[in-house]
């Protein structure tokens, strides 16, 4: 008997996964079995890309998560409603779930993984994260056995587009993704690209996997990439470094506090992450005893995301075979607990950081002066350029703690030399 899909979508991601299933030749014999028996969209108008019978089409996508023939719902539909609801509904039904949806994983977690586990169901995410690139059924299980540091991801392509062309063209922020929007590789809103929302979503999704416990999304620190200018790209290429969008979660030991952020930092150009450019994704875990190991494919579109939403499905298909009452535990998603969360003042890192200054003799001084009364040590400092008038001050700092660098930046700003600070950036 074949296992019965129930798809909610038919844009990118939903048709891919369909072309995929209907070109099953070649690929993992398990496909085969696999019908597509319903599939949900907003209007029957819409000309498709692949070819559905009209009983298998229909807008009424209650009907589908409430139908007892279907096994497996497809969520591909996105947004968080009615995709929360209909998936809390397909799993109190008793079907296992795919999804590729970060937004309403990252938000309304606890609740899906909470009724999957009360019906013995599952709910698969591999493209959620990263696109095509599996990377979280490695944290679930081939990395399982590590006590994971950090996982560091460039997990937003259009950003990392945005940024390579600025760096490749010294272009502006602005220009390249007026750009990116008319090419179509950039959203009409790109919001929660562009502003580190969409990362924070997936870097809050990859720290629960590797750090086996939930995570608050208020708690992730988000800051995108609006106000990197190309004179910073500049900047940073003449001291050795790129600047990536980072998603990051980190801990230190397996008793301290997690670190979760998102934002734009200074790569040093030998970091693995730092060749990684265009609309790829990269997410490099660390871990003891694995050491490094890198992550890196295409994040989105509907050949690579079709790859990660069937794997994810003939996962489900392997466990419908088998027909074991007795819940995976490599499959399931058991935290109760939340992760607790260092405050961005705790967090110890490097700065770079630019000062607009009148060209008068001491300012410098002074600078180093504010940074040592909060403990602050520089690695370097440079003076190579003017705005008009002003003086520009650059400065790289070694590993500080971040809420003493924010001290001595109050009491910078107070000097009458200081005209403006216009770039603070993390450095990795
Ligand atoms: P999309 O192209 O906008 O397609 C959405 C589909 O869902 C459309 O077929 C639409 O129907 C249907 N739909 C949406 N709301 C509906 C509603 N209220 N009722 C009925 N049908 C509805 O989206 P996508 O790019 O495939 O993305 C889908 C999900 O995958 C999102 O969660 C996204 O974040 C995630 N994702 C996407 C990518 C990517 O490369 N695109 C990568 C990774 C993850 P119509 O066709 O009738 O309008
Ligand atoms: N908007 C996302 C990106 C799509 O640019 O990476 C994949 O999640």
């Amino acid at each position: 008997m074949g296992v019965k899909l129930g798809i909610l979508g038919l844009g990118t991601v939903g048709t891919g996964t369909v072309q995929l299933l209907q070109d099953s030749a070649g690929r993992h014999p398990l496909l085969q079995e696999i019908e597509i028996y319903r599939v949900g969209v907003r209007s029957l108008d819409k000309p498709r890309a692949v070819e559905l019978s009209t009983e298998v089409l229909t807008t009424d996508l209650d009907s589908i998560v409430n139908d007892p023939a279907v096994d497996i719902v497809v969520e591909v539909m996105g947004g968080l409603e009615p995709a929360r609801s209909l998936i809390l509904k397909a799993l109190s039904n008793g079907k296992h779930v795919v999804t590729a949806n970060k937004a309403a994983i990252a938000r309304f977690g606890a609740e899906i993984f909470t009724t999957a586990n009360q019906a013995g169901v599952y709910v698969m995410l591999e493209a959620a994260v990263g696109g095509g690139i599996p990377v979280i059924q490695p944290l679930k299980q081939s990395l399982s056995v590590n006590r994971i540091h950090t996982v560091t991801g460039i997990v937003n392509g259009t950003t990392n587009y945005i940024l390579t062309r600025m760096q490749t063209e010294g272009s502006n922020f602005s220009d390249v993704l007026a750009d990116a929007q008319r090419l179509g590789y950039a959203e009409a809103d790109p919001t929660a690209d562009v502003d580190g929302l969409d990362a924070g979503d997936k870097i809050a999704i990859l720290a629960s996997l590797g750090f086996g416990g939930r995570i608050n999304l208020q708690d992730v620190y988000t800051e995108g990439i609006r106000q990197v200018s190309k004179t910073d790209i500049a900047y940073a290429e003449k001291l050795g470094f790129v600047i990536k969008l980072l998603a990051i979660a980190k801990r230190d030991t397996p008793s301290s506090p997690l670190s979760v952020r998102v934002h734009p930092t200074l790569v040093p150009k030998a970091h693995p992450l730092a060749s990684i450019n265009g609309v790829y994704n990269a997410i490099l875990v660390e871990g003891e005893p694995i050491g490094q190991v890198m992550f890196f494919g295409p994040g989105a579109g509907a050949g690579a995301t079709a790859s990660a939403v069937t794997s994810d499905i003939l996962n489900l298909v392997a466990v419908l075979k088998t027909n074991t009452e007795v819940a995976n535990p490599l499959l399931t998603c058991g935290h109760q607990e939340y992760c607790q969360i260092a405050p961005m003042a705790e967090l110890i890192t490097r700065f770079y950081a630019r000062f607009l200054t009148n060209d008068q003799p001491g300012v410098i001084g002074k600078l180093g002066t504010c940074f040592g009364n909060y403990g602050v040590s520089l690695e370097s400092i440079v003076q190579t350029g003017f705005q008009g008038e002003l003086a520009e001050i650059v400065v790289v700092t070694h590993d500080v703690r971040e809420g003493n660098f924010r001290q001595a930046l109050a009491e910078i700003r107070d000097l009458s030399a200081i005209e403006s600070i216009p770039s603070l950036l993390r450095v990795l």
